[in-house]
């Protein structure tokens, strides 16, 4: 007969198969609905056997009241910001979950120290710390490093991703609003010998932790040491090197969750951690590809540190009766779009346009830049809730090569990601891989001004003779254009 506590570790077993099934059907847009659920489904599960271990262990579980005090307040705020959030705030938001990842595995295995630390006789105090106790020891280290770095880094992420905050307590505007503050990208030379310092700094009081079992004040030491270091990794980054960031982050606190693990000694937390860990990791390769970059570079030259281009240029704008007339009897059209679609929420007017062209046998697809938006697959989300099939959406890559058949090309929010001024290779765009609009036959642009991207690089594209500029609202003047079309 199989015993209570076999069960359980079955019970982890499904868990872990459940995350590992969860993270392959995120790969495509199609199943990852219920890569989610799996995910879910797999957190849940290794709650409750968790739960159900502690519960069965010598002690048991003694302060239920904490736990179902801290489900509660954890779950209010969780559903709060998930439903209040703006479609255009979720970068943000994502950043700050992962900070708030990183920063619960450091607590977890901070408290763990303090526990085993303060115990007369640590090596007695959980019994993993019997047998194997440099392990967790180490981890404990390893986990204050990353974890809080982590918290730190992406606090400065969200902060930059916003690209300010409102000063607390400063006299409010005639609108109500508290001064905003531009969030600042610094980084001179000198601050990578300050990291890399520190960085060594941090091992060394790791190891030093080994045989100081008893010295809290190293733990707190790392603990400060990597706040800081997540703040000065995060700072000289900007521009269009943020995806880099914002994936190393999401990986950072899947390790410091496995990190963790082994501090308490569950397997589910160390598989679950390494996943993220090592998903978030080949996340920021995909990332350092799609911009043309090293991650070193990325970390050590900050690229993006430049002020924005102030505009000298002048565009006379179309409106969309003639841009209507353009499309008439056209045969391709490629839509690019880019965070000013997500801004002005125009993806359910983007599909109707895209219908309409349809309807008249044009060929319509969609160009997707990997970093378009401010969060990885941002476009393809938008797009999905649209109803636009996947099979629409290409990747530069591929479609690039089609901009030179291609009649009109309609660029709807995007900048950065179609700016020609990345082929110079100089500035903070420079390298970066664009989607060739600029060489269809016509390139329409729906934006309000002539204003530069996330980037700061004014873009020669809106300056070309055969570039029609449609000034407004992406909501306002696809639903124009889409009136004209139909008139037609
Ligand atoms: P951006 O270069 O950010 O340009 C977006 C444009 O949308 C702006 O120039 C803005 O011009 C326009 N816009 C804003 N609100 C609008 C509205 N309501 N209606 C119409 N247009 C509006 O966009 P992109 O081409 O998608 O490039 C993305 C950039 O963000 C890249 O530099 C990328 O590296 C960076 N980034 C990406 C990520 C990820 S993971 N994807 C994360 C962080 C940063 P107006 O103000 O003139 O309207």
């Amino acid at each position: 007969m199989v015993d209570f506590s076999t069960l359980l570790d079955l019970g982890y077993l499904i868990s872990a198969t459940l995350f590992i099934f969860g993270i392959k059907k995120l790969s495509s847009p199609k199943t990852a609905p219920q890569g989610n659920l799996y995910g879910a489904l797999g957190m849940l599960v290794a709650v409750l056997v968790t739960v159900f271990k502690m519960q069965l262990s010598d002690q048991g579980i003694e302060g239920w009241m904490w736990i179902v005090i801290g489900l509660g307040i954890g779950a209010v705020i969780g559903y709060w910001m998930a439903t209040t959030v703006e479609m255009t705030g979720m970068p943000e938001l994502v950043a700050l979950f992962n900070g708030f990842g990183g920063a619960a595995s450091a607590l977890v295995a901070l408290s763990e120290a303090i526990k085993v630390y303060t115990a007369d006789d640590y090596a007695i105090a959980e019994p993993i710390f019997q047998v194997y106790h440099l392990i967790p020891i180490l981890a404990i280290g390893a986990s204050a490093l990353v974890g809080w770095m982590t918290l730190t880094g992406s606090l400065v992420a969200m902060f930059k991703l916003k690209g300010g905050f409102y000063l607390p307590l400063s006299k409010k505007d005639e609108k109500g609003r508290r001064k905003w503050v531009n969030f600042p990208t610094w980084g001179p030379s000198w601050l990578n010998y300050v990291k890399s310092l520190l960085f060594i700094l941090g091992i060394i009081m790791i190891i030093l932790s080994l045989n100081n079992p008893g010295n809290v004040g190293l733990i707190i030491g790392i603990v400060l040491l990597s706040c800081v270091l997540g703040i000065l990794f995060v700072l000289p980054i900007g521009g269009a090197d943020m995806p880099v960031v914002v994936s190393l982050l999401n990986s950072l606190s899947g390790i410091a969750a496995a990190f963790t693990g082994f501090v308490v000694g569950n397997t589910v937390l160390i598989i679950a951690g390494s996943m993220v860990g090592a998903a978030g990791l080949i996340l920021t390769f995909i990332m350092c590809k799609a911009m043309n970059r090293e991650l070193f570079d990325v970390l050590f030259k900050a690229f993006g540190g430049s002020e924005k281009q102030s505009l000298t240029r002048t565009k006379v704008g179309s409106d969309p009766e003639e841009v209507a007339m353009v499309l008439d009897g056209i045969s391709k059209c490629i839509i690019v779009p880019g965070y000013g679609m997500a801004v002005s929420q125009s993806q359910h007017l983007v599909k109707e346009f895209a219908d309409i062209l349809e309807e008249n046998d044009v060929d319509v697809s969609y160009a997707i830049h990997p970093v378009a938006g401010r969060m990885p697959g941002h476009m393809n989300v938008l797009l999905a809730e649209a109803n636009v099939p996947y099979e629409k959406l290409i990747e530069m890559d591929e479609i690039n090569s089609e901009f030179s058949e291609c009649d009109v090309a309609l660029v709807i929010g995007a900048n950065d990601t179609v700016n020609p001024a990345a082929r110079s290779g100089e500035g903070p765009l420079g390298g970066m891989p664009i989607i060739d609009a600029d060489k269809a036959g016509v390139v329409v642009i729906i934006k309000r001004s002539l204003s530069v991207g996330y980037a700061g690089v004014d873009n020669d594209l809106f300056y070309e003779d055969k570039t029609m500029m449609l000034f407004g609202d992406g909501k306002k003047m696809m639903a124009e254009l889409n009136s004209a079309l139909k008139e037609l």
